[in-house]
């Protein structure tokens, strides 16, 4: 990388670095940690957010190599965190692939030298909004087998697609390219409902400068007709929780992010 393409990466902060950061990682520069401690300094307990996620994520992606699957994409996969989907899904099933996509060079880069350790595992630069260009890619046709239950992970990117670049067209296309029995597990920032949401939501934006967050019925909205699997859609936190201990009376931030799984019938 160029000089010039350094400090451009250097100046902004980007969501992959603020979110890893947030989540303890250490690849990330300033601008990322300026807007991270924002987020725990002035909206304490706004690292719900993202550990809620990552956790929902990860029991995800274990019930569905519980279910059986044995391949998945990870669209917006993130930067390297300490468990991944690969190492996660691999203790049920040893032999499953994963492609991993994501749009951030920074994360390519990461993902290239730490995620894609095998010939099972590839990480794909591409826009989750450009279906057909990822679907077409080679990593997937040589990781992918259509005829086989695919894992489609959506975890949080579709809160960073804008309404033109139709989320919900996204979720549908990938449902009509799989066949039965696949999992399509996605989760997403609600909007507005207090006044913390609306600051997190206006710092977010101005911050990465991209995307939207939706209300629950423009949430629902992205499953389209897919079934959806218990217990529907719900704040992470409640999303087939490890145990009772972790159902309490939520947090507002706990309450401000949610996440569903789908299977194709
Ligand atoms: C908050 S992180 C979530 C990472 C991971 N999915 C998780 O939930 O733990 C969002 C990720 O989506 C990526 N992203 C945002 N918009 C994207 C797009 N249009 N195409 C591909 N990746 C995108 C960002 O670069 C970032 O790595």
């Amino acid at each position: 990388m160029n000089i010039n393409a350094m400090r451009a990466r250097q100046s902004r902060p980007s969501v992959a670095r603020v979110y890893s950061y947030v989540l303890g990682g250490r690849d990330n520069y300033g601008v990322d940690k300026n807007v991270g401690d924002y987020f725990m300094g002035d909206l304490p307990g706004s690292e719900q957010l993202a550990i809620t996620n990552r956790e929902a994520v990860l029991r995800a992606v274990q019930s569905m190599a519980a279910d059986g699957i044995r391949q998945f994409i990870d669209m917006g996969c993130g930067l390297p965190a300490e468990q991944n989907v690969h190492e996660v899904v691999r203790r049920q099933q040893p032999d499953a692939r994963v492609v991993y996509v994501d749009n951030d060079p920074f994360v390519v880069a990461h993902g290239r030298a730490l995620l894609a350790v095998d010939d099972g595992i590839e990480m794909v630069e591409g826009d989750v909004s450009k279906t057909s260009w990822i679907r077409e890619h080679p990593a997937v046709a040589r990781l992918i087998d259509f005829e086989e239950p695919v894992g489609l992970l959506f975890a949080v990117t579709l809160s960073f697609l804008e309404d033109e670049e139709d989320p919900a067209g996204v979720v549908k296309y990938w449902a009509a390219q799989v066949p039965a029995g696949s999992r399509i597990y996605l989760s997403h920032f609600r909007s507005g409902r207090t006044r913390e949401a609306v600051a997190t939501e206006r710092k977010i934006l101005e911050a990465f400068g991209h995307g939207r967050w939706r209300t629950d019925e423009e949430i629902d909205a992205l499953f389209g007709d897919l079934e959806l699997l218990e217990p529907g859609v719900t704040p992470c936190v409640k999303w087939r929780p490890v145990s009772d201990a972790t159902v309490h009376e939520l947090s507002i931030w706990e309450e401000m992010i949610v996440s569903g799984m789908a299977r194709k019938g």
